[in-house]
């Protein structure tokens, strides 16, 4: 059912890294970016995929990870991740806002993640990183900005959904076993009603 895949489809930041991901697979899940809408169907994105284990080891230390868990550095080396996508804005097919483009990136990684998540791999978008260091990098053509990179992999962690506490505290959490919690708001806080009701 789909409510089961769109619960389980979980950000996770510890993976099997020796685990590696079939091209078949990220090629498929590329396929499934692709067929996301965008606005006026403009298709601007397009994507990377890295699996070398030097270039992963190069990029990963451009990642800024958790930014709610100060006191851990992102995975450790053997949980990292086995593949990344990295999404890129084509400037030269840009034919309106760039926040429209964001927010064909929400599209197109959702769907990316849900076909992941189908098959046992999860992953997390990663929003903080170096965007010059990454550009340099990954060699890019100056007509590409870096908007988004997703790491991917099979899980080495549980993560497990919460009901936001009373306190409104949105910050994800480890506890002592390393699960890991990320509350959410309930459909009651979320709803606002509409002046005729529903
Ligand atoms: C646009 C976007 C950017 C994100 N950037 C980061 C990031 O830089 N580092 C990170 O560890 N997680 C990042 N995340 C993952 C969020 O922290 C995660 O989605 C949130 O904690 C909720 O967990 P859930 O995805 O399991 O619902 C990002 C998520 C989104 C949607």
């Amino acid at each position: 059912m789909l409510a089961d895949l769109v619960h389980k489809t979980r950000t996770v930041r510890r993976f099997q890294e020796e685990q590696p991901l079939a091209p078949a697979l990220l090629r498929g899940l590329i396929d499934l970016a692709r067929l996301g809408g965008s606005a006026r169907n403009g298709q601007v994105l397009k994507y990377m995929v890295i699996t070398d284990a030097i270039l992963r080891q190069q990029l990963f230390p451009m990642l800024g990870w958790a930014g709610y868990l100060p006191d851990w550095p992102g995975p450790v080396p053997g949980e990292r991740p086995a593949a990344y996508v990295v999404c890129l804005l084509d400037a030269r097919l840009l034919n309106g806002a760039e926040s429209e483009a964001h927010c064909d990136l929400g599209i197109a990684t959702q769907n990316l993640l849900l076909g992941a998540a189908e098959q046992g791999v999860y992953g997390c978008r990663i929003g903080a990183f170096a965007h010059g260091p990454v550009h340099r990098l990954l060699q890019l053509d100056n007509c590409f900005k870096v908007m988004l990179v997703v790491a991917l992999g099979y899980p080495a962690e549980t993560v497990v959904l919460e009901q936001l506490r009373l306190d409104g505290d949105i910050r994800y959490w480890h506890d002592g076993q390393g699960v890991h919690h990320v509350p959410k708001r309930t459909l009651e806080q979320i709803l606002i009603e509409s002046p005729v009701g529903l």
